[in-house]
């Protein structure tokens, strides 16, 4: 039966994982590497292979330590009031951030760092002054984490979260939804399956990271 240890194995080595929540879900695979991995290369598969929303999932305390908080909650806008997503109670979108280092944000080169930078703040959070680091709005979106993880939410934040932490790495992967250049949707489960053993990345079920961590 299908394991999680070969994902944990490549989280641990720097590569990317792919996984698929549920069909009854977002039905959708996203492309995720640790924080800490992401080159601008990585930022560049994301973009051209993957082609979603660049995102980063941080840990629910790791996020509270840096004050960030869910976007729907902390904007006061008539649109944010009635979430009504088909899929789930809730979205896990916090703020946008960039590094204060970058320039306009968007390049491979900058999104990386920003990236990078956020997985060294989960690892160090007692020094890591998250304003001085970062400014808001940015150009990587920030998903925060449900406080009692996958016994909370099945998102492709909490099992991002859930497989980095079972990997003894801080808390901080980045995701991107798999799309299709033909037809515009989510790439099947069948299709990402083909692009991860054409590149030799594992592919992972959420039922599988739910049946050994939730
Ligand atoms: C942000 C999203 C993605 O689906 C991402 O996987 C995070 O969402 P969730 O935790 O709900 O799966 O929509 O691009
Ligand atoms: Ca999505
Ligand atoms: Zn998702």
């Amino acid at each position: 039966r299908e394991s999680i240890d070969p994902a944990l194995r490549a989280l641990r080595a720097g590569e990317p994982i792919l996984v698929h929540d549920a069909a009854d879900r977002e039905g959708e695979t996203d492309l995720i590497y640790h924080a800490d991995a992401v080159t601008p290369d990585a930022v560049a598969r994301m973009r051209n292979d993957a082609g979603g929303l660049v995102c980063v999932a941080l840990g629910h305390d790791i996020a509270e330590a840096f004050d960030l908080p869910f976007y729907g909650e902390a904007v006061d806008h008539p649109a944010t009031g009635d979430h009504d997503l088909g899929y789930d109670e809730r979205s896990s979108f916090s703020l946008t951030v960039n590094h204060r280092d970058t320039y306009t944000g968007i390049t491979d080169a900058d999104r990386s760092q920003t990236i990078r930078a956020l997985g060294e703040a989960a690892a160090t959070p007692a020094t890591t002054d998250f304003a001085s680091a970062f400014r808001v709005p940015g150009h990587v979106h920030l998903l925060k984490g449900a406080p009692d993880l996958l016994a909370q939410r099945e998102g492709h934040t909490e099992l991002g979260l859930a497989l980095a932490t079972a990997a003894d790495l801080p808390p901080a992967v980045v995701v991107c939804e798999m799309l299709d250049d033909e037809t515009g949707q989510a790439r099947t489960p069948a299709d990402a399956r083909v692009y991860a053993d054409d590149n030799d990345f594992i592919y992972v079920e959420g039922q599988t990271v739910l049946n050994q961590l939730a």
